[in-house]
């Protein structure tokens, strides 16, 4: 469970930060008296409204408003939750988080993980040197092979592995490191207790994190063997699940507003020398959300490029949902039957990277949910109605729902009337894994909160021990008052008939029927867990709004407080 950061930790971390200094390396700030200027990171702006007040270590923008201490610029600028944050700002001051802060890095100390990235950079750089040698000669045909240059091979830090199984090892024993070192972070293999190189004659691709640690390393094989790709495996430096290939240089990028997310090495070398930015990739397994997180701190649009064949599509599928999930704008590269991304810039340059369609989300669940179907059917032009509808179904905007349907009316010659009931039939089917969704009431009332309401529903039913709840953990007042009612034993039959008036009698009654609700007290106690858990959360989240409106108005001593007050509740929400 994690542990409260004391308040004179956090208040030396912000002292330790100096936030000018954080500020200007995404922002170019001017000096005028106590006060730096520079166009706000947080809105569009051609003059400069944004200002770091040096002496209260506060930032503060007069166009948009955004303001506050070092923590929250990097909250914001890198969207990152609090712990997250204080963690990235510990790092840069080397400040060691304190034991049980649940920080996620806890389990291994900063300088245990500085000195294995160190390690990685060693070999990172003597797989380099290799390259440069006799032992690296094939290596280096390879690279001039697949098109790239010696500025090229420098730049993207490539390297050879050595024909001998031990070259590697023994080097890094001589600067120092262990044989458990060397294995922990999987540049060796201990088999039948001889230690030796895990990469051996290979092409090397070394993967490096935005700060700039070496994570670990990929390695194609030069000739047919098998694997083609052998990547370092998890180690205590590298996840290949939370990190991406890329990102390095893909940081810098953020002014062109996008990632281009692609599958392999090759790709994002090809199009990064062809002179595409912001060129990412996943490092062999299909995209994860945790990546997806990652990205959401470095731009808002995701561009996803995968290979033009139905492995890529199908993957390109799955990746569009996991960016939805983390609130990402979307689009796909459409490439031609066949090609992937290195192909497809190799064969048609830049400008044919710039033609090739960029499809929204949608658009592109659409034009795949029509592969495989004759259209000149019935069967086929119903089987792609019904799936567009399942598509449409995720639409939030009613005007772009308006636009698709208009659209889907032409293709299909369905009424739109009867694709809007289609796409609501399927709404009411509980789909795996979604949301619970709500049957709207037929009466016009303010509806209670779907938490609130389910938690209601609930209770009313037996499904959950009033012993669970108190009326604390309901934030409306009616739903307060009913809960507190149903708490004390109170029937709901009774509990309706004692409002009087019919709007709010009507809002009780679509209060205590929530759908669905689990059939099982086991599944019921988990959802109520579930809506206990984000009810607090909003409660937290309007206190902090509530703070900020006071900061607004505060001055000096008193907004340092407020802002170490609201910085708390940011820490109670990770928690
Ligand atoms: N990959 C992997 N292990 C494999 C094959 C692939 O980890 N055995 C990962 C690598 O990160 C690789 C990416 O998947 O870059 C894409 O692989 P693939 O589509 O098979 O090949 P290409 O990218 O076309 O590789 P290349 O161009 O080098 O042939
Ligand atoms: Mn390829």
């Amino acid at each position: 469970m994690a542990v409260r950061l004391s308040d004179p930790w956090l208040e030396e971390l912000r002292m330790r930060s100096s936030l000018e200094e954080i500020v200007s390396e995404y922002v170019p700030l001017k000096q005028k008296g106590r006060r730096y200027w520079g166009c706000c990171p947080f809105h569009n702006e051609k003059t400069p409204s944004f200002s770091v007040d040096t002496e209260a270590q506060l930032f503060y923008c007069f166009g948009c408003h955004k303001g506050g201490t070092v923590i929250q610029f990097v909250m914001d600028i890198e969207h990152m939750p609090f712990m997250e944050a204080v963690e990235f700002l510990a790092e840069r001051a080397h400040m060691e988080m304190p034991k049980d802060s649940g920080a996620r890095n806890s389990a291994l100390r900063a300088e245990e993980r500085e000195r294995l990235y160190e390690a990685n950079r060693f070999a990172a750089r003597y797989f380099h040197r290799l390259l440069w040698q006799e032992e690296g000669a094939d290596a280096l045909k390879y690279f001039y092979g697949r098109g790239l240059n010696d500025s090229d091979i420098r730049r993207f830090g490539l390297g050879a592995s050595p024909k001998d199984w031990t070259g590697l090892t023994n080097a890094l024993k001589a600067e120092g490191y262990t044989e458990g070192d060397i294995t922990r972070i999987d540049l060796a293999v201990a088999r039948e207790g001889r230690v030796s190189d895990r990469f051996h004659d290979r092409a090397m691709f070394p993967i490096i994190d935005a700060k700039g640690h070496v994570l670990g390393f990929g390695a194609r094989t030069m000739g047919g063997g098998e694997p083609k790709y052998l990547n370092t495996a998890d180690t205590p430096v590298f996840n290949k699940r939370h990190n991406l290939y890329g990102l390095n240089w893909a940081k810098a990028e953020r002014a062109i507003g996008h990632l281009v997310l692609v599958e392999g090495y090759m790709d994002t070398l090809s199009l990064r020398k062809a002179g595409v930015q912001g060129v990412v990739a996943t490092l062999g397994t299909a995209l994860t959300p945790e990546q997806a997180r990652l990205m959401r701190r470095f731009t808002g649009e995701v561009w996803i490029s995968y290979d033009g064949d139905p492995p890529g599509q199908k993957a390109a599928l799955r990746a569009l949902s996991i960016l939805d999930e983390a609130d990402i704008a979307t689009k796909v590269i459409d490439y031609p039957k066949g090609m992937d991304p290195d192909d497809f810039i190799r064969a048609n340059g830049r400008a044919g990277f710039d033609a090739l369609p960029k499809y929204p989300g949608t658009d592109y669940r659409l034009l795949r949910a029509k592969d495989g179907l004759d259209l000149d059917t019935q069967a086929g032009m119903t089987a792609y109605a019904t799936a567009a509808c399942d598509i449409l179904r995720g639409v939030r905007s009613p005007i772009e729902l308006e636009n698709y349907l208009r659209r889907l009316v032409n293709e299909t010659g369905y009424d739109k009337d009867v694709l809007m009931r289609q796409i609501n039939a399927g709404a009411l089917q509980p789909a795996r894994n979604a949301q619970p969704r709500r049957i709207a009431p037929q009466k016009q009332v303010e509806p209670v909160s779907a938490n609130e309401s389910a938690l209601l529903t609930m209770l009313s039913l037996g499904r959950i021990p009033a012993t669970l709840l108190a009326e604390d953990d309901f934030t409306e007042g009616d739903a307060r008052e009913w809960a507190r009612a149903l708490i004390d034993g109170e029937s709901p039959a009774r509990l309706l008939e004692g409002i009087g008036d019919e709007g709010r009698r009507a809002r009780a009654m679509q209060a205590l029927n929530y759908e669905p609700i689990p059939e099982d007290r086991e599944g019921a106690l988990h959802m109520a867990e579930d809506c206990i858990a984000a009810l607090r959360h909003e409660r937290m989240e309007a206190r902090a709004r509530q703070i900020e409106s006071e900061i607004a108005r505060a001055e000096g001593a008193e907004k340092r407080e407020l802002y170490a007050q609201l910085e708390q509740i940011y820490q109670a929400m990770d928690a």
